[in-house]
């Protein structure tokens, strides 16, 4: 089928890449020309896994282009994806100006064809409508009239950022939001070989469920989503905090708990929280769309205290083993908001950094993403080293706030005699606790 993706971010453009791979013809419309410039190299304006081999491939298939041609684009889709930025704006609200701007430019472009227009952006509840009523404004404000026809889909994305690939391959579920049943049939149509499982990892398993519902449900599925996974993951880092004072072992109370088939296992990690480009701007914009009809959300606003928290116990950490931090020098080890992305939006690292020089602490860091990338926003003063040896040496303590699997393999016996002192806090309760104090270190977890 014939796609357009307006919007190449995180899911835009994962979008557009996987689509093409399963045999449709994309193009990709954005509206950075630099960003447009780079992937019409072949090259990815984003680290993710699997991502550039893909892309290499169907761009050489001549199934994936790239345009800043909005028009171009709109002629070419049958399937038109807004998947543009919805950052948060102060107070919480989603910031829909980029999602207004493009399905107006859609209603300025449409051609006599049929289109189904799809919000994959996580746009608030209600949204639908609204795209709906901008794309026709487009439409009134040409200047010959045109009849037009077109349905919305609500289409929202699950993707993690670090295995967005193989989660667009491997969905746990498809949810599909209108009130049209050839829309609904269309986008069947697009779907089909991710349901019947040809490009999953596992094609023994049954057909991925698809759940056709309305646009407002198909929306708050999305919020609802990440806003649960977000409180699932306050719940245990409360959890771990009574444990810090009860002397229970948090890893063990999640192991205990995640085996009530009820609870399951995922998403009980404790440590500094959640951080990203999704779970704060989506549990805010919930919040604020809850507050807009009058309902007070006591426990989504209980879960984003908890997490704001919690990126500042490495901190009390810290200052319980060293007391004054001023003058002393601290060594991150990760700076990214998970494993596998380089992805600095809303990181732990940011306020951790913030705080430690408010301390009049010396901060270094070492990223396996950020050390090459160079990316600086947020890390003024910080040192960048380009090797976790080079980050120990001459530190007062070491922090963990990013899981790298590399940071399981590091050479502790020679980081801990470089360092004044051996002091490590594991942010994310990632290391192995004997082997980090067989190497001399004073090893402090979160809750364990
Ligand atoms: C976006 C939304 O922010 C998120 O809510 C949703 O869940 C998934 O899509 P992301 O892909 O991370 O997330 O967005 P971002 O990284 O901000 O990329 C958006 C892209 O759209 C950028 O490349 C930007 O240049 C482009 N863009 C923005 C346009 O092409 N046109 C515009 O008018 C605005
Ligand atoms: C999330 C959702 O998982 C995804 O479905 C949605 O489409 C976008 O938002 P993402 O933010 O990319 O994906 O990463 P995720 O793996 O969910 O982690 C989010 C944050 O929670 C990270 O900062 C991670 O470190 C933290 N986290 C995750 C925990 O602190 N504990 C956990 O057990 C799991």
């Amino acid at each position: 089928m014939r796609v357009c993706v307006i919007g190449t971010g995180y899911v835009g453009l994962v979008t557009g890449v996987c689509l093409a791979h399963i045999g449709h013809d994309v193009i990709c419309i954005d509206n950075n020309e630099e960003k447009v410039k780079l992937m019409k190299s072949g090259q990815s304006p984003i680290y993710e896994p699997g991502l550039s081999e893909l892309m290499q491939s169907s761009v050489s298939s001549g199934r994936l282009t790239f345009s800043t041609d909005l028009g171009a684009g709109i002629q070419h889709g049958e399937i038109l994806f807004i998947a543009v930025g919805t950052p948060a704006l102060p107070t919480g609200e989603s910031d829909t100006r980029y999602v207004e701007a493009v399905a107006r430019g859609i209603g300025a472009h449409l051609n006599g064809g049929y289109k189904v227009i799809v919000n994959k952006s996580t746009v608030p509840i209600g949204s639908g409508d609204w795209v709906q009523m901008i794309v026709l404004d487009g439409v009134t404000q040409r200047e010959q009239s045109l009849e037009v026809a077109f349905d919305v889909v609500s289409n929202p994305e699950f993707l993690r950022e670090g295995s967005a690939v193989h989660d667009t391959f491997n969905p746990d579920r498809i949810v599909l939001g209108s009130n049209s049943e050839k829309a609904i049939a269309m986008m069947e149509e697009l779907y089909a070989p991710i349901v019947e499982r040809n490009y999953s990892q596992d094609k023994s398993l049954p057909p991925v469920p698809v759940l056709v519902t309305d646009l407002n449900s198909a929306e708050m599925v999305k919020y609802a989503a990440n806003a649960f996974l977000a409180t699932k993951i306050s719940f245990i880092n409360e959890i771990a905090n009574i444990c810090d004072r009860v002397g229970a072992d948090v890893n063990q109370v999640a192991k205990g708990i995640g085996l009530d088939s009820r609870i399951g296992s995922k998403f009980l990690e404790a440590g500094i929280g959640w951080g990203g480009s999704c779970f704060p701007k989506d549990v805010l914009a919930l919040i604020h769309t809850a507050e807009d009809y009058g309902y007070e959300t006591e426990l989504l606003q209980a879960a984003v205290k908890v997490n704001k928290r919690q990126r500042y116990l490495v901190i009390e950490k810290l200052q319980q083993e060293l007391k004054i931090l001023k003058g002393k020098t601290i060594g991150l080890l990760g700076l990214t908001f998970k494993p596998n992305t380089d992805d600095m939006r809303d990181a732990p690292s940011l306020n951790i950094i913030e705080e430690l020089n408010r301390l009049g602490a010396k901060v270094k860091a070492y990223d396996p993403i950020v050390s090459q990338t160079g990316i600086s926003h947020g890390l003024s003063g910080v040192i960048i080293e380009t090797n976790p040896e080079m980050l120990a040496d001459g530190c007062d303590a070491l922090v963990l706030v990013t899981d790298w699997q590399e940071f399981l393999k590091l050479d502790y016996d020679k980081m801990a005699k470089t360092m004044h002192h051996a002091i490590i806090i594991d942010g994310r309760n990632f290391l192995e606790r004997e082997v980090l104090e067989k190497a001399g270190f004073r090893f402090v977890g979160i809750g364990c």
